[in-house]
């Protein structure tokens, strides 16, 4: 079956033209509007793996979506765009798929992959608006790939020609750092959904804030998780020259969450500002993040400010166990060299230093990991994470399908 879920607001796409543009691709077509679906953001409480496997634990409209899925081969998503991208509403859709995979980790065509709960997905994205159209396929190929599958494509479906000067559009437009005068303060926001107290980007930002405060640079921070902090991260982000946004990746791009707080923020800024990103993810792999920091350098300009580089790294996942002595030990390393990335961030004014791109770490795993990792790791890997999910008070197996196929 192959499932369309329309993310357009003013659903002024007909079933019938969806229908007619698929017409030749599936003759068991299901279209859901999800117009008037109450859906909230993923918070990233990894209860979906770790404790009910399988089952979502916001309860929303969601639920009616997944218990779709489940059945589905092909999942195509109408979505509007912004900054050139899915917009949040889209991006929201997609940032909720995690119950249709399961904490196991494998190896998947040289990719660190988390496993399929139910069965393989195909991903096609059909859009309206000035969309970047080479970074939808690349989304669209790589969050298809996280579930198994392959691309549909990527279609465009208006032409609004008064779009089309706009930068948002096909060619990325970064507009690079010019490092201004010694800066004394810097604005930091969260952007990750999962509460402060919990959040990996949190403990990032506290060991990142250590080398800034060891070079003199004061900073304020706001956690989009929060929604009381909107006004005011969004009233400091107009009023101050230096932004960092650090952020985990959600399904292979930045999370619905930031994309929302970002579409309240205006392009008319009285004073230019230089946005810098850290971004991070977790799987190991340098080149997982990729795509995150094309979007990202793509998005200061549109936002009328200059772009301040991203400091990548992936494997942080962990940093949410640290209240486990060896996790704590093993992730210290880590967190430090955070803060030596603070510090020299401050020397610089940017991450354009030659140390923030070796930050990163390997692109792809070596041979003899994925070796070592299919035959050792993985089991041991899996071990862990029930070990984990005891704690949580899991009482099921993590790879359960609790919806029927
Ligand atoms: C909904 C969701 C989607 C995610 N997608 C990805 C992904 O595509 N690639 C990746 O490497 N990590 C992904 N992650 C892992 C997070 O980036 C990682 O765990 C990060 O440390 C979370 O930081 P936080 O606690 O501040 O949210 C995802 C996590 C969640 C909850």
């Amino acid at each position: 079956m192959t499932l369309v879920l329309n993310t357009l607001e003013t659903n002024d796409y007909t079933t019938e033209q969806i229908k007619a543009l698929l017409a030749d691709k599936d003759a068991d077509i299901e279209i859901v509007d999800t117009a008037d679906f109450k859906i909230k953001h993923c918070m990233g409480c990894n209860n979906c793996w770790l404790k009910t496997p399988g089952i979502c634990s916001i309860k929303d409209d969601y639920e009616f979506i997944i218990k779709k899925m489940v059945k589905a081969s092909n999942l195509w998503l109408v979505t509007d765009t912004e900054f050139g991208f899915v917009n949040y509403r889209g991006k929201r859709i997609m940032d909720r798929l995690m119950p249709m995979l399961n904490m196991t980790i494998e190896i998947r065509d040289g990719w660190e992959r988390h496993q399929v709960r139910y069965h393989a997905m195909n991903v096609g994205v059909i859009y309206k608006g000035n969309g970047n159209q080479e970074l939808l396929e690349e989304w669209s190929e790589r969050t298809a790939v996280n579930i198994g599958g392959h691309s549909l494509g990527v279609f465009r479906i208006d032409k609004d020609e008064a779009h089309e000067s706009s930068v948002s559009g096909n060619a990325t437009t970064i507009s690079s750092a010019t490092s201004p005068e010694k800066m004394e303060h810097i604005v930091i926001i969260n952007g990750s959904p999962r509460v402060q107290k919990f959040s990996n980007t949190d403990k990032i930002i506290k060991s990142f804030t250590q080398g800034l405060e060891s070079e003199g640079i004061s900073h304020e921070l706001y956690s989009l998780s929060n929604r009381s902090e909107w006004d005011k991260a969004r009233e400091a982000f107009m009023n101050n020259t230096q932004i960092i946004i650090a952020l985990p990746l959600y399904v292979e791009c930045v999370p619905g969450t930031l994309l929302e707080f970002l579409t309240t923020i205006s392009t008319e800024r009285k004073q230019p500002a230089q946005i810098s990103f850290i971004l991070h993810g977790g799987f190991e792999e340098g080149h997982q993040l990729r795509l995150g920091e094309k979007f990202l350098q793509s998005l200061p300009a549109q936002l009328g400010c200059t772009y301040g580089g991203s400091l990548i790294k992936g494997g942080t996942f962990a940093l949410r166990m640290r209240d486990n002595e060896y996790i704590k030990k093993m992730t210290q390393k880590m967190l430090d060299s955070y803060a030596t990335m603070g510090k020299l961030f401050a020397q610089s004014n940017n991450f354009m230093f030659p140390e923030a791109k070796k930050f990163t770490g390997h692109e792809k795993n070596p041979w003899i990991f994925a070796l070592l990792f299919k035959l050792f790791f993985k089991r041991l890997v899996k071990k862990n994470f029930e070990r984990f999910a005891k704690a949580w008070g899991c009482t099921r197996p993590l790879d359960d399908k609790v919806y029927s196929e």
